[in-house]
Protein backbone atom coordinates (compact mmCIF):
# COMPACT_ATOMS: atom_id res chain seq x y z
CA UNK A 1 0.00 0.00 0.00
CA UNK A 2 1.25 3.28 -1.18
CA UNK A 3 1.37 5.56 2.26
CA UNK A 4 2.72 9.10 0.55
CA UNK A 5 0.73 10.89 -1.56
CA UNK A 6 1.13 14.66 -1.83
CA UNK A 7 -2.72 15.83 -3.38
CA UNK A 8 -4.58 13.65 -1.38
CA UNK A 9 -5.10 12.13 2.57
CA UNK A 10 -5.98 8.62 3.13
CA UNK A 11 -7.15 7.21 6.24
CA UNK A 12 -9.08 4.00 7.36
CA UNK A 13 -10.86 2.90 10.44
CA UNK A 14 -12.05 -0.71 10.64
CA UNK A 15 -13.51 -1.25 7.24
CA UNK A 16 -14.08 2.40 5.76
CA UNK A 17 -11.25 3.96 3.62
CA UNK A 18 -11.18 7.78 3.52
CA UNK A 19 -10.03 9.73 1.18
CA UNK A 20 -9.76 13.57 1.44
CA UNK A 21 -8.84 15.57 -1.60
CA UNK A 22 -6.27 18.00 -0.26
CA UNK A 23 -5.46 21.11 -2.80
CA UNK A 24 -6.47 23.50 -0.19
CA UNK A 25 -4.40 26.44 -2.04
CA UNK A 26 -6.21 25.76 -5.09
CA UNK A 27 -10.07 24.96 -3.89
CA UNK A 28 -8.80 20.66 -4.52
CA UNK A 29 -8.77 21.29 -7.88
CA UNK A 30 -8.53 17.87 -9.74
CA UNK A 31 -4.91 18.31 -11.39
CA UNK A 32 -3.47 15.56 -13.35
CA UNK A 33 -1.32 14.42 -9.86
CA UNK A 34 -4.08 14.07 -7.86
CA UNK A 35 -6.18 12.39 -10.33
CA UNK A 36 -3.45 9.89 -10.72
CA UNK A 37 -3.21 9.97 -6.87
CA UNK A 38 -6.78 9.52 -6.21
CA UNK A 39 -6.88 6.61 -8.77
CA UNK A 40 -3.77 4.55 -6.92
CA UNK A 41 -6.06 5.14 -3.71
CA UNK A 42 -9.23 3.95 -4.90
CA UNK A 43 -7.53 0.97 -6.47
CA UNK A 44 -5.19 0.01 -3.74
CA UNK A 45 -8.23 -0.06 -1.15
CA UNK A 46 -10.88 -1.52 -3.71
CA UNK A 47 -8.42 -4.50 -3.69
CA UNK A 48 -7.88 -4.48 0.23
CA UNK A 49 -9.86 -7.14 1.79
CA UNK A 50 -9.86 -5.04 5.35
CA UNK A 51 -12.19 -2.95 3.43
CA UNK A 52 -15.35 -3.07 2.62
CA UNK A 53 -16.61 0.54 1.36
CA UNK A 54 -14.87 3.87 0.24
CA UNK A 55 -15.57 7.74 1.59
CA UNK A 56 -14.34 10.30 -1.04
CA UNK A 57 -14.53 13.80 0.41
CA UNK A 58 -12.77 17.46 0.40
CA UNK A 59 -12.77 20.36 2.50
CA UNK A 60 -15.47 22.30 4.10
CA UNK A 61 -14.93 25.46 1.33
CA UNK A 62 -14.80 22.51 -1.52
CA UNK A 63 -15.60 18.89 -2.73
CA UNK A 64 -13.59 19.79 -5.66
CA UNK A 65 -13.54 23.24 -8.05
CA UNK A 66 -13.07 20.88 -11.12
CA UNK A 67 -10.59 20.41 -13.37
CA UNK A 68 -7.28 22.25 -12.91
CA UNK A 69 -7.66 25.67 -15.13
CA UNK A 70 -4.18 26.54 -14.80
CA UNK A 71 -2.73 22.73 -16.04
CA UNK A 72 -5.68 23.09 -19.29
CA UNK A 73 -4.56 26.51 -19.56
CA UNK A 74 -1.39 25.97 -21.85
CA UNK A 75 -3.34 22.68 -23.96
CA UNK A 76 -4.89 23.10 -27.11
CA UNK A 77 -6.61 20.55 -29.45
CA UNK A 78 -4.10 17.71 -29.59
CA UNK A 79 -2.79 18.02 -26.21
CA UNK A 80 -6.23 17.13 -24.57
CA UNK A 81 -6.89 14.31 -27.82
CA UNK A 82 -3.29 12.88 -27.88
CA UNK A 83 -3.83 11.64 -24.12
CA UNK A 84 -7.61 11.30 -24.48
CA UNK A 85 -7.87 13.58 -21.56
CA UNK A 86 -9.43 13.05 -19.09
CA UNK A 87 -9.37 8.91 -19.64
CA UNK A 88 -6.57 8.60 -17.32
CA UNK A 89 -7.47 5.73 -14.53
CA UNK A 90 -8.12 8.39 -12.21
CA UNK A 91 -11.31 10.07 -13.47
CA UNK A 92 -12.54 6.34 -13.92
CA UNK A 93 -11.38 4.76 -10.99
CA UNK A 94 -14.10 5.37 -9.19
CA UNK A 95 -16.50 3.95 -11.86
CA UNK A 96 -14.05 0.82 -11.92
CA UNK A 97 -13.89 0.09 -8.32
CA UNK A 98 -16.08 -2.92 -7.21
CA UNK A 99 -16.78 -1.64 -3.96
CA UNK A 100 -19.22 1.35 -2.93
CA UNK A 101 -18.12 4.45 -3.03
CA UNK A 102 -19.27 8.02 -0.71
CA UNK A 103 -18.67 10.99 -1.75
CA UNK A 104 -19.14 13.17 0.95
CA UNK A 105 -19.08 17.03 -0.26
CA UNK A 106 -19.30 19.83 1.41
CA UNK A 107 -18.75 23.64 -0.78
CA UNK A 108 -18.09 23.64 -4.38
CA UNK A 109 -18.44 20.86 -6.01
CA UNK A 110 -18.04 21.97 -9.67
CA UNK A 111 -17.44 21.12 -13.04
CA UNK A 112 -14.95 17.90 -12.74
CA UNK A 113 -15.64 17.79 -9.12
CA UNK A 114 -19.56 17.62 -9.53
CA UNK A 115 -18.58 15.02 -12.15
CA UNK A 116 -16.48 13.04 -9.81
CA UNK A 117 -19.09 13.21 -7.19
CA UNK A 118 -21.25 11.84 -9.97
CA UNK A 119 -18.85 9.20 -10.76
CA UNK A 120 -19.08 7.92 -6.91
CA UNK A 121 -21.71 5.54 -5.80
CA UNK A 122 -24.06 7.85 -3.74
CA UNK A 123 -23.49 10.92 -2.52
CA UNK A 124 -24.14 12.61 0.75
CA UNK A 125 -24.16 16.63 0.75
CA UNK A 126 -23.45 18.85 4.15
CA UNK A 127 -26.12 22.15 3.67
CA UNK A 128 -23.29 24.02 2.31
CA UNK A 129 -22.59 21.83 -0.46
CA UNK A 130 -22.97 23.71 -4.43
CA UNK A 131 -23.17 21.43 -7.13
CA UNK A 132 -22.80 22.98 -11.00
CA UNK A 133 -20.97 22.63 -14.10
CA UNK A 134 -19.64 26.25 -14.92
CA UNK A 135 -17.36 24.95 -17.80
CA UNK A 136 -19.58 27.05 -20.30
CA UNK A 137 -18.56 29.97 -18.60
CA UNK A 138 -14.84 29.47 -19.28
CA UNK A 139 -15.39 28.61 -23.06
CA UNK A 140 -15.47 24.63 -22.71
CA UNK A 141 -18.18 22.13 -21.38
CA UNK A 142 -18.19 18.78 -19.41
CA UNK A 143 -15.67 16.25 -20.29
CA UNK A 144 -16.05 13.76 -17.69
CA UNK A 145 -19.89 12.66 -17.69
CA UNK A 146 -21.20 16.02 -16.82
CA UNK A 147 -23.91 15.81 -19.72
CA UNK A 148 -24.45 11.95 -19.17
CA UNK A 149 -24.62 11.52 -15.48
CA UNK A 150 -26.18 15.16 -14.68
CA UNK A 151 -29.23 14.37 -17.25
CA UNK A 152 -29.61 11.06 -15.73
CA UNK A 153 -29.39 12.52 -11.97
CA UNK A 154 -31.88 14.98 -12.66
CA UNK A 155 -33.27 15.15 -15.73
CA UNK A 156 -33.20 16.78 -19.49
CA UNK A 157 -34.92 20.29 -18.17
CA UNK A 158 -32.59 20.80 -14.96
CA UNK A 159 -29.27 19.78 -17.00
CA UNK A 160 -29.42 21.79 -20.05
CA UNK A 161 -30.08 24.91 -17.88
CA UNK A 162 -27.22 24.07 -15.62
CA UNK A 163 -24.33 23.36 -18.28
CA UNK A 164 -26.02 25.76 -20.70
CA UNK A 165 -26.42 28.78 -17.78
CA UNK A 166 -23.31 27.67 -15.18
CA UNK A 167 -25.78 28.25 -12.64
CA UNK A 168 -24.67 26.87 -9.48
CA UNK A 169 -27.35 24.45 -7.45
CA UNK A 170 -27.78 24.31 -3.71
CA UNK A 171 -27.86 21.44 -1.32
CA UNK A 172 -31.73 21.33 -1.10
CA UNK A 173 -32.19 21.86 -4.82
CA UNK A 174 -29.38 18.72 -5.35
CA UNK A 175 -31.66 16.84 -3.23
CA UNK A 176 -35.14 17.66 -4.44
CA UNK A 177 -33.86 17.22 -8.33
CA UNK A 178 -32.71 13.49 -6.83
CA UNK A 179 -28.62 14.28 -7.01
CA UNK A 180 -27.91 13.25 -3.46
CA UNK A 181 -29.29 10.67 -1.20
CA UNK A 182 -29.35 13.49 1.84
CA UNK A 183 -28.45 16.73 3.22
CA UNK A 184 -27.02 16.97 6.77
CA UNK A 185 -25.92 19.93 8.59
CA UNK A 186 -21.86 20.59 7.47
CA UNK A 187 -20.59 19.84 10.59
CA UNK A 188 -22.16 16.32 10.60
CA UNK A 189 -20.90 15.63 7.18
CA UNK A 190 -17.96 12.89 7.53
CA UNK A 191 -19.87 11.29 10.40
CA UNK A 192 -22.94 10.55 9.00
CA UNK A 193 -20.60 9.60 5.50
CA UNK A 194 -18.78 7.29 7.46
CA UNK A 195 -21.34 5.83 9.34
CA UNK A 196 -23.37 5.43 6.28
CA UNK A 197 -19.79 3.65 5.08
CA UNK A 198 -19.79 1.82 7.63
CA UNK A 199 -23.11 0.00 7.74
CA UNK A 200 -22.56 -0.91 4.57
CA UNK A 201 -19.32 -2.17 4.86
CA UNK A 202 -20.99 -4.52 7.62
CA UNK A 203 -22.84 -6.51 5.15
CA UNK A 204 -21.79 -9.38 3.09
CA UNK A 205 -18.80 -8.50 0.28
CA UNK A 206 -19.63 -10.38 -2.29
CA UNK A 207 -23.68 -9.21 -2.49
CA UNK A 208 -22.95 -5.72 -2.07
CA UNK A 209 -20.42 -6.03 -4.89
CA UNK A 210 -23.03 -7.83 -6.80
CA UNK A 211 -25.67 -4.40 -5.87
CA UNK A 212 -23.45 -2.11 -7.02
CA UNK A 213 -23.09 -3.57 -10.32
CA UNK A 214 -26.89 -3.78 -10.95
CA UNK A 215 -28.03 -0.40 -9.50
CA UNK A 216 -25.09 0.82 -11.98
CA UNK A 217 -26.28 -1.20 -14.88
CA UNK A 218 -29.43 1.17 -14.43
CA UNK A 219 -27.91 4.35 -15.75
CA UNK A 220 -25.70 1.66 -18.65
CA UNK A 221 -28.21 -0.10 -20.56
CA UNK A 222 -31.87 -0.53 -21.11
CA UNK A 223 -34.40 -1.84 -18.92
CA UNK A 224 -34.64 -5.51 -20.13
CA UNK A 225 -31.18 -5.93 -20.24
CA UNK A 226 -31.26 -4.44 -16.36
CA UNK A 227 -33.68 -6.62 -15.17
CA UNK A 228 -32.59 -9.57 -17.10
CA UNK A 229 -28.81 -8.56 -14.78
CA UNK A 230 -30.63 -8.17 -11.84
CA UNK A 231 -32.40 -11.16 -12.30
CA UNK A 232 -29.49 -13.39 -12.68
CA UNK A 233 -27.09 -11.86 -9.96
CA UNK A 234 -30.07 -11.99 -7.15
CA UNK A 235 -30.05 -15.90 -8.38
CA UNK A 236 -26.30 -16.22 -7.78
CA UNK A 237 -26.79 -14.67 -4.39
CA UNK A 238 -28.45 -18.11 -3.39
CA UNK A 239 -24.91 -19.61 -4.35
CA UNK A 240 -23.10 -17.80 -0.83
CA UNK A 241 -22.14 -18.80 1.98
CA UNK A 242 -23.88 -15.38 2.92
CA UNK A 243 -27.14 -15.79 2.00
CA UNK A 244 -27.28 -19.00 3.77
CA UNK A 245 -26.13 -17.13 7.07
CA UNK A 246 -28.04 -14.01 6.54
CA UNK A 247 -31.58 -15.98 6.09
CA UNK A 248 -30.70 -18.88 9.01
CA UNK A 249 -29.61 -15.85 11.38
CA UNK A 250 -33.08 -14.11 10.35
CA UNK A 251 -35.14 -17.34 10.90
CA UNK A 252 -33.02 -17.78 14.17
CA UNK A 253 -33.53 -14.22 15.19
CA UNK A 254 -30.14 -13.88 15.75
CA UNK A 255 -27.81 -11.26 13.87
CA UNK A 256 -25.49 -12.37 11.05
CA UNK A 257 -22.04 -13.14 10.52
CA UNK A 258 -21.23 -12.60 7.61
CA UNK A 259 -18.16 -15.02 6.24
CA UNK A 260 -17.35 -12.78 3.58
CA UNK A 261 -17.12 -8.91 4.39
C1 LIG B 1 -7.37 25.92 -10.74
C2 LIG B 1 -8.55 26.99 -9.10
C3 LIG B 1 -9.75 26.40 -9.55
C4 LIG B 1 -9.68 25.51 -10.65
C5 LIG B 1 -10.20 27.68 -7.88
N1 LIG B 1 -8.87 27.78 -8.07
N2 LIG B 1 -10.76 26.85 -8.78
N3 LIG B 1 -7.37 26.74 -9.70
N4 LIG B 1 -8.48 25.31 -11.21
N5 LIG B 1 -10.77 24.88 -11.13
C6 LIG B 1 -7.91 28.59 -7.31
C7 LIG B 1 -8.04 30.06 -7.64
O1 LIG B 1 -7.32 30.37 -8.80
C8 LIG B 1 -7.42 30.67 -6.40
O2 LIG B 1 -6.01 30.59 -6.50
C9 LIG B 1 -7.88 29.73 -5.29
O3 LIG B 1 -8.18 28.49 -5.93
C10 LIG B 1 -9.11 30.22 -4.57
O4 LIG B 1 -10.11 30.48 -5.53
P1 LIG B 1 -10.93 31.85 -5.61
O5 LIG B 1 -11.50 31.95 -6.96
O6 LIG B 1 -10.09 32.99 -5.14
O7 LIG B 1 -12.06 31.58 -4.53
P2 LIG B 1 -13.53 32.18 -4.49
O8 LIG B 1 -13.52 33.65 -4.82
O9 LIG B 1 -14.09 31.76 -3.17
O10 LIG B 1 -14.34 31.47 -5.67
C11 LIG B 1 -14.58 30.07 -5.59
C12 LIG B 1 -15.07 29.56 -6.98
C13 LIG B 1 -14.05 29.97 -8.06
C14 LIG B 1 -16.45 30.13 -7.31
C15 LIG B 1 -15.18 28.02 -6.86
O11 LIG B 1 -12.72 29.57 -7.61
C16 LIG B 1 -14.28 29.33 -9.40
O12 LIG B 1 -15.16 29.74 -10.14
N6 LIG B 1 -13.46 28.34 -9.74
C17 LIG B 1 -13.51 27.70 -11.08
C18 LIG B 1 -14.75 26.82 -11.19
C19 LIG B 1 -14.83 26.19 -12.58
O13 LIG B 1 -14.97 26.87 -13.60
N7 LIG B 1 -14.72 24.87 -12.63
C20 LIG B 1 -14.73 24.12 -13.89
C21 LIG B 1 -13.31 23.87 -14.36
S1 LIG B 1 -13.27 23.12 -15.92
P3 LIG B 1 -5.07 31.87 -6.25
O14 LIG B 1 -3.71 31.34 -6.57
O15 LIG B 1 -5.57 32.94 -7.13
O16 LIG B 1 -5.27 32.18 -4.80
C22 LIG B 1 -13.61 21.53 -15.62
C23 LIG B 1 -13.65 20.65 -16.85
C24 LIG B 1 -13.78 19.21 -16.50
O17 LIG B 1 -13.78 21.09 -14.52
C25 LIG B 1 -13.53 18.41 -17.73
C26 LIG B 1 -13.23 16.96 -17.45
C27 LIG B 1 -12.17 16.70 -16.49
Amino acid sequence: MRMSYRCILIESRERVALITLNRPEALNALSDELMDELGTAIAEFDGDDGIGCLVITGSDKAFAAGADIKELQAQNFFDVFRRDFPSAAGWSAARRARKPIIAAVAGYALGGGCELAMACDLIIAADTARFGQPEITIGTMPGAGGTQRLARAVGKSKAMELCLTGRLMDAAEAERAGLVSRVVPAAELLAEAQQTAATIASHSLPITMMIKEAVNEAFETGLREGLQLERRLFQSTFATEDHKEGMAAFVAKRAPKFKHR
